[in-house]
């Protein structure tokens, strides 16, 4: 299959501070004049924070290990994991179809896909939502069909249950992961027949789904603040980038200066859906809290504020194509808007307000 760099691509790309510091604590995994060897990993994360991988996040990529782009771009073709195309804000969707998820009604997930999705796989689907492709076998054959969506797996999938998952997700939930038949793991259908004495109850699901309940990062993107950033081998954790602090947000890579807030936030918009209106500063009686809405951290906050956003009653007055200029525009945060589902918590918070 022919892999190429995407023809439409952003103007830059910057990892998060947060990210910027994890990257950088990667590269002093390898001894002096092996750092390219961290390629792997910085590439991934930077798939992590935006979704897929453009060619600005390969150079920057490139820079930080001083290596040449080529180089860069041989591993991010290479490797199928890497997704060269833009996908789905909300989840891109890898159905198996191999031969046992094959037999077992792969094709049908397919179809489901082409139907919900994109006739075509790596299609983005009309609001950009979602986007699917087939891949090669993923270890999951006891449990065919199934399907891997962001971190996990969905495991036992008939085409009603891949399309209820797809729903649910387009609705901001986020289903439980793994077997969708009801089985514990990878037991037999009819049953135990050995090791029967084992038992499933001392926590809800197998380990893998219940990590995944755990952590909650199914479909989420990488913003790099998720966990304490722990470098053992450095005796420490990461230093959170003085230099990115120092520049008031503007990350500096490989000696290259990148993209500041203000050109991320003043003038390198995505244009995707409807710019909704906004305020050069609060109301005078200050801005709302809006860390009440779901999913908004201090971090969201900032960044609401800083496109302009500080009261709920004009996040609840955003109709569904502002909603995805909105969710296109939070760097590091895309699709959160829809996901959490923020115009519906901020009308309530509106409502309580006129009362
Ligand atoms: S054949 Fe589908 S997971 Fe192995």
């Amino acid at each position: 299959m022919l892999r190429r760099l995407h023809s439409l691509q952003p103007d830059s790309f910057a990892f998060t501070p947060a990210n910027q510091a994890w990257a950088e604590a990667q590269i002093t995994k390898y001894p002096k004049g092996r750092q390219a060897s961290a390629i792997i990993p910085l590439l991934w994360r930077a798939q992590e924070q935006e979704g897929w991988l453009t060619r600005p996040a390969l150079e920057i990529v490139a820079d930080m290990l001083g290596i040449a782009y080529i180089r860069a771009l041989e591993v991010a073709s290479f490797y199928f994991m890497f997704q060269l195309q833009p996908v789905g804000y909300i989840a891109h969707i890898q159905v198996c179809g191999t031969t046992s998820c094959m037999i077992c009604g792969a094709e049908d997930l397919v179809a489901v896909c082409q139907k919900k999705i994109a006739p075509k796989p790596y299609q983005l689907s009309e609001d950009g939502r979602f986007s699917w492709e087939e891949v090669e076998c993923l270890g999951s054959c006891t449990n065919a069909p199934m399907a891997q969506i962001g971190k996990d797996y969905y495991e036992d999938l008939t085409a009603v249950k891949l399309g209820e998952i797809i729903d649910a997700l387009g609705a901001g939930d986020v289903p439980t992961p793994g077997p969708q038949n009801g089985r514990f793991a990878a037991e037999p259908l009819n049953g135990l027949t050995s090791l029967k004495s084992f038992d499933s109850g001392q926590t809800k699901y197998n380990a893998s789904v219940q990590r995944a309940m755990d952590i909650g990062d199914t479909v989420k993107r990488i913003d790099g603040t998720e966990a304490p950033l722990l470098v053992p081998w450095l005796g420490t954790m990461a230093n959170t980038s003085k230099k990115s602090r120092k520049a008031g947000g503007s990350v500096s890579l490989g000696g290259k200066s990148n993209v500041s807030n203000k050109e991320k936030f003043g003038s390198t918009f995505n244009e995707i859906g409807s710019r909704p209106k906004s305020l050069r500063m609060a109301r005078k009686a200050g801005a709302d809290n809006l860390k009440m809405l779901k999913g908004v951290g201090p971090k969201l906050e900032k960044m609401l504020n800083q496109l302009g956003f500080f009261h709920f009653d004009q996040i609840a007055a955003w109709t569904e194509a502002e909603v995805a200029w909105v969710d296109k525009n939070l760097f590091g945060f895309k699709g959160r808007a829809s996901r959490d589902n923020w115009v519906m918590h901020a009308e309530k918070f509106a409502c309580v307000q006129k009362k």
